[in-house]
C-alpha cells in the first residue's frame, strides 16, 4: 500500500534528505580532496611578498640538489596550517639559486638579477621582461638587495664590479628603477669580501641594515650589524640585548612598518670537524629605534634553517624551505606569531579562518538543494497528474542536478617532478651531504676571482672578529679613494636625533 504523499510534503522531505546528503558529501569532499599542489622542497631560493596578500618563491636548489626554475605562491590572505600551506603553482621562472631579488615599491614588479641581467616579473600580468645586461653587475651569488620605497632605488652591497675579471674594487650597487641605470657607491672596507649576508630596508632610518654573512669562500661567519644610508654612508652599529651569534644566509625581514626587524635561522660557524655550520634554530627581534635585540623561543632542532625564505604577514613570520640539520625536513613551512612570541602550526590570514571555506560549500549546497527541490517539486506535480509511479524515479533524476561547489582552487598542472626520494641509511645521508657540498662548491666557483675584490692596502682591515662586538675600526677612511670623505653628523642633527642615538656616527 502506498501512503499518500502530497507533492509539498514529498518536496520538503526530499529537500531535507538532499541537503543532509549534500553537506555530508561536501564535507567529505573537502577532506578527501586530492592534495593540492606541493612545491618541490628547495633551499637558497629567492622570494618576495606582500603582507596580508601573497608570498612568491622562485628558484633555488631542489631536494635532489639540482637548480630549479620553480615558482609558486603562498596565499597570505587565507588561514592555513603549516602541514598544508595555501600553495599555488606558477609558471616556471629563472633557473638560479641564492640570487638577488627585491619587490619594487609598486608591489607589482619583482626585480630579479641573475648572471648580471636585470629581469622584472610583473605579478599582475604574470610576465617576465628583461631590462638589460649590465657588465658592472656582479655575477656573484649570495648578494641580498633592499629597495628604498620612496624613490625605488635598489641597493646591493658588493653588487657592483668595475670590470669583470679585470680586478678592481667591488662596491655598493645602486640601481635606479626610474631611469634603469646602474650607479655605484662606496662599501665599508670591512665588508669588502663578505657575502651571504642579509639586508633589509629600514624605512624609519631611510637606510639599510646588513647582518652577518661570511668571508668569501670561507665558512667564517660574522655577526656584525651595519647601517648604510645614502646620506651618511656606512656605520658599524653596536646593538644591545641578546645579540645573535655569527651566521650567514639568515632571514632578515621588517615587521611593524620597519620599526622591528626579525632575524631567523642561518648557518652558523662550523664546529670542527664539520665543514659546514649548523642551521640555526633561533629567532631574534631587533627594535630599530633602540637597537636592542630580543631573543624569542627557539624553534627546536628540527626547525633550524639556512638558505630559507621568509615573509612577514599579519604579524607573523612565515619561513619556507631552506636547509635543515635533518635532511628530511627540507620543505617545511614554519610560522612564528610575533604577537604571542611563539611558534605555531596555524597561519592566521587576513580574511579570517580557513573554516570559512565551508561557508560557500554549505551555501552552495543549500542553493543547489533548493533549486533541485523546486525542480523536483515541480516535476512531481507534473508527473503526479499522469503517473504517480514516475515520481519515485525523479529522485534519481535529481542527482545530476546537484551542483558540486568547488571553492578550492585545484592545481591545473600536474606535478612534473618525481616525488622527492630520501636516502635511508646514514651512509647515504653522508653521501648526500657530500654531494651537496660539491654542488655548492662548483656552483659558487663562478664567483668573481679574488682579485676582483679590492683589498684596500692602506687600511688595517680584514682583522675581523666573527663575533665582533668589540670591533673598532674606522669605517670611513677611504679618503684616498673616490673622494670619499667621512660622513658628518648633520644628517642626524637634521633629524633631531640625540647623541645617544645608536646610529650616530662616532
Ligand atoms: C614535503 O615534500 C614531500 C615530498 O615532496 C611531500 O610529500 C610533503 O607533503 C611535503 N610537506 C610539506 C609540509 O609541504
Ligand atoms: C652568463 O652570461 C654569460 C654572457 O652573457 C654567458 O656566457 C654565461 O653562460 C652565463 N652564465 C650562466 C650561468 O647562465
Ligand atoms: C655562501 O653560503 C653557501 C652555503 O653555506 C656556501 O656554500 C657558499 O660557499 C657561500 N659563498 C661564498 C662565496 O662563500
Amino acid at each position: 500500500m502506498r501512503p499518500d504523499i502530497s507533492p509539498f510534503r514529498a518536496t520538503w522531505l526530499l529537500s531535507v534528505l538532499l541537503l543532509a546528503l549534500s553537506i555530508i558529501s561536501s564535507l567529505s569532499h573537502a577532506q578527501t580532496q586530492p592534495p593540492s599542489y606541493q612545491p618541490r622542497p628547495g633551499f637558497l631560493s629567492t622570494s618576495a611578498y606582500i603582507d596580508g596578500q601573497t608570498m612568491y618563491v622562485l628558484g633555488g636548489f631542489g631536494g635532489d640538489d639540482s637548480l630549479m626554475a620553480q615558482m609558486f605562491s603562498i596565499d597570505l590572505s587565507k588561514s592555513w596550517s603549516t602541514s598544508s600551506p595555501a600553495y599555488k603553482r606558477m609558471a616556471d621562472g629563472i633557473t638560479d639559486a641564492r640570487f638577488t631579488s627585491v619587490l619594487l615599491p609598486n608591489n607589482k614588479d619583482w626585480f630579479v638579477i641573475s648572471n648580471s641581467t636585470v629581469y622584472l616579473y610583473n605579478i599582475p600580468s604574470g610576465t617576465w621582461s628583461t631590462v638589460g645586461k649590465y657588465n658592472t653587475l656582479s655575477t656573484s651569488h649570495g648578494l641580498s638587495a633592499a629597495v628604498d620605497p620612496e624613490n625605488g632605488k635598489v641597493y646591493i652591497p658588493n653588487g657592483y664590479v668595475f670590470s669583470k675579471g679585470g680586478g678592481g674594487p667591488v662596491e655598493l650597487m645602486v640601481y635606479s628603477t626610474s631611469d634603469k641605470t646602474v650607479q655605484h657607491n662606496i662599501m665599508t672596507s670591512n665588508l669588502v669580501q663578505v657575502i651571504n649576508f642579509s639586508v633589509v630596508w629600514a624605512s624609519t632610518l631611510k637606510g639599510l641594515l646588513l647582518f652577518g654573512g661570511s668571508v668569501i669562500n670561507t665558512p667564517n661567519t660574522r655577526s656584525d650589524l651595519y647601517f648604510y644610508s645614502p646620506e651618511s654612508g656606512w656605520k658599524l652599529l653596536t646593538p644591545r640585548g641578546d645579540i645573535p651569534t655569527a651566521r650567514r644566509l639568515a632571514c632578515f625581514v621588517p615587521a611593524y612598518g620597519g620599526t622591528k626587524m626579525v632575524l631567523f635561522g642561518g648557518q652558523g660557524d662550523p664546529v670542527p670537524p664539520a665543514q659546514n655550520g649548523n642551521a640555526q634554530n633561533d629567532i631574534y627581534i631587533l627594535d630599530v629605534a633602540t637597537l636592542t635585540w630580543t631573543r624569542g623561543p627557539d624553534i627546536g632542532n628540527n626547525g633550524g634553517r639556512a638558505g630559507h625564505v621568509c615573509a612577514i604577514s599579519n604579524e607573523q613570520l612565515i619561513s619556507w624551505g631552506g636547509l635543515g640539520n635533518d635532511a628530511s625536513s627540507d620543505n617545511n613551512t614554519f610560522v612564528y606569531n610575533l604577537k604571542t612570541s611563539s611558534w605555531t602550526t596555524e597561519y592566521i590570514g587576513t580574511s579570517g579562518s580557513s573554516s570559512t571555506n565551508l561557508v560557500p560549500i554549505i551555501a552552495g549546497s543549500i542553493g543547489g538543494v533548493v533549486l533541485v527541490a523546486l525542480l523536483v517539486g515541480g516535476f512531481i506535480f507534473y508527473r503526479r497528474k499522469k503517473a504517480k509511479e514516475q515520481a519515485v524515479k525523479s529522485i534519481r533524476l535529481s542527482k545530476p542536478y546537484i551542483s558540486n561547489p568547488t571553492p578550492f582552487e585545484y592545481n591545473q598542472y600536474s606535478p612534473q617532478s618525481p616525488p622527492h626520494s630520501r636516502p635511508q641509511s646514514q651512509e647515504q645521508q653522508y653521501q648526500r651531504q657530500q654531494q651537496r657540498q660539491q654542488q655548492h662548491n662548483s656552483y659558487y666557483n663562478d664567483l668573481p676571482s679574488e682579485e676582483e675584490y679590492y683589498l684596500p692596502q692602506q687600511h688595517p682591515s680584514q682583522s675581523y672578529n666573527s663575533h665582533g662586538q668589540s670591533y673598532d675600526q674606522n669605517d670611513y677612511s677611504y679618503d684616498d679613494y673616490n673622494n670619499y670623505t667621512s660622513p658628518n653628523e648633520s644628517y642626524y642633527r637634521q633629524n633631531n636625533q640625540t647623541a645617544h642615538n645608536p646610529y650616530r656616527h662616532r
